[in-house]
Order: structure tokens, then sequence, then C-alpha cells
């Protein structure tokens, strides 16, 4: 099977045209202790794409993710950010440098409140206007987070943590959203509402790295994607491409 190696942008609203790459991820390998899960693993998401990572359960897109944020350390290979290497660059580091994550499972703090756990992602910035601005798009993109501001996380329904959760990722200025399955566990109408704000937040600028195992929405929403299976990438494509793609139809968007 054999890999797209051209790209292009397909972003209409994107004010990019040449491909910019801000993040490369360049032959990466990684496991869990004599386990290698990443077999050399290569992609890139471009300024102002939403690129999706798609595969089945096991395939290692957290694990991707985890190495990407610097969580899992790297056996081989490079991950380079806005031009500069920075596997081996610790977690918070990277947080700060723009690289954020929301967590597979949201993970918000369930005892505090939603404003803050929003305040918990703006926690290494000191830009006090800027915070202030930030907070009130997250609450533009999630109204509801606005109308439960004072209560607990941990009252929130699945779909509002997820919106919690992608929130205090914007409260922290992403440069790069890596989202690990926003979908899952979520009902289906508060799904639509958490793609269309990804879809809006794109439209502002903000690229996105998502991984989904629902592959029809996720390649519906993104411009490009990858397909990882057992570790390795077998197919890389334009969404439109793939989402017609007889592999892909038959692997991963049956019915
Ligand atoms: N903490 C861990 N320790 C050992 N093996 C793990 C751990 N996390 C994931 N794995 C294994 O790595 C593989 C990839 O997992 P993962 O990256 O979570 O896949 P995905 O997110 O695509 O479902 C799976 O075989 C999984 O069992
Ligand atoms: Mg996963």
């Amino acid at each position: 099977m054999s890999a797209a190696t051209t790209f292009t942008n397909t972003a209409s609203t994107s004010a990019n045209t040449g491909a910019t790459p801000l993040l490369e991820i360049k032959g990466i390998v990684a496991g869990y202790g004599r386990v290698e899960v990443l077999h050399q693993i290569s992609l890139t998401v471009n300024q102002g794409e939403i690129v999706s990572l798609i595969g089945g359960n096991g395939a290692g897109k957290s694990t991707t993710l985890m190495c990407i944020s610097g969580i899992l350390a790297l056996r081989g290979g490079e991950i380079h950010f806005a031009q500069q290497r920075i596997d081996g660059t610790r977690a918070d580091k990277l947080v700060a440098r723009g690289l954020v994550q929301v967590p597979e499972g949201r993970r918000i703090f369930p005892r505090m409140t939603v404003l803050e756990n929003l305040m918990m992602g703006a926690y290494c910035r000191n830009d006090r206007a800027g915070i202030a601005a930030d907070l009130e798009k997250v609450y533009a993109l999630f109204d509801i987070l606005k109308l439960r501001s004072t209560q607990l996380g941990g009252t929130l329904s699945g779909g509002e943590q997820q919106m919690l959760a992608i929130g205090r990722a914007i409260m922290s200025k992403p440069q790069l959203l890596m989202m690990d399955e926003p979908s899952m566990g979520i009902a289906p109408l508060l799904v639509t509402k958490i793609f269309e704000a990804v879809r809006a937040l794109n439209q502002e600028g903000l690229t996105i790295l998502l991984v989904e195992q629902n592959a029809r929405a996720a390649l519906r929403l993104s411009h490009r994607g990858y397909v990882l299976e057992t570790g390795r990438v077998v197919l890389a494509d334009e969404s439109k491409r793939l989402l017609v793609d007889p592999r892909v139809l038959e692997s991963y968007l049956g019915e």
C-alpha cells in the first residue's frame, strides 16, 4: 500500500496556500516495556490544517499523541514543532510552547468548578488581558460553560466535560491542539456540537490533530488524514479521498 507523498492544504478558509509544516514526525519508534508499539511512524501537520489520525482500537493513536506531548520517550526518530526539534523536551515545557493536548477520557478536575478548571489551562500564562479574552472566547464557543461556571466539573455530563476539556486546552493558548477521541462516549447531539466547535477553532486559524475511531466524522471534518494499523501508517491522503477509498470504506466506514 503506497502512502501519498505529496499533500496540499485543501482548507478553503485557510489563509495558507503553500503548506508550512507545524508538526513533523519522522520515523518515530516507541513502546512499553519490551513491546514496540509504533514502528517508524511519519506524519506532518501543516499550519492551519485539521489532520485526522484514524485507526482501530490498539492501533497506536494515543501512543503517538503521548510521544508528541513528551509524555512517552521515543526509541527512535524525531519530532519537530515550529521548525525546532522537540523530542526529549519535558511535557510542561511543550504546553508553554503551544503544543496542547485534550487527553482521552477528558480528565477534568471533578471537584473544581468549571471556571477553576478553565483557569488551570492558563496556569503557565501571565498575560491577564489575553487570558480574559480567551475565557470569553471559550464561553462564546460553549455557552453552557458560562452558564455552569460556578458548578463543579464532576456534575457536568460527559459531553459537557469534553467541552470543558477543550475549553481548558484553549486557555493554554495552543498553536497546535491535539484531541484524543473527543467523540468517545458522548451523545450524538453533543458530538455534532463539539465537531462544529473544532471547525470554528480551525477557521480562526488553529491547527488541529484529531485522533478518532469515528473515522467518518473525523474525515468529514479534516483536510487530510492518516490511517494507522498496528503501529504503522498504511494510508495518507486528503480526507475527501480517504472517504471514498475502498480500503478505508471496508475497514473503517462499514455500516
Ligand atoms: N501503558 C501501556 N502499557 C503497555 N501497553 C500499552 C500501554 N498503553 C497502550 N499499550 C498498548 O499499545 C498498543 C497501542 O495502544 P494505543 O496507543 O492506546 O492505541 P489506540 O489509541 O489506537 O487505541 C496497544 O496494543 C495497547 O495495548
Ligand atoms: Mg486511544
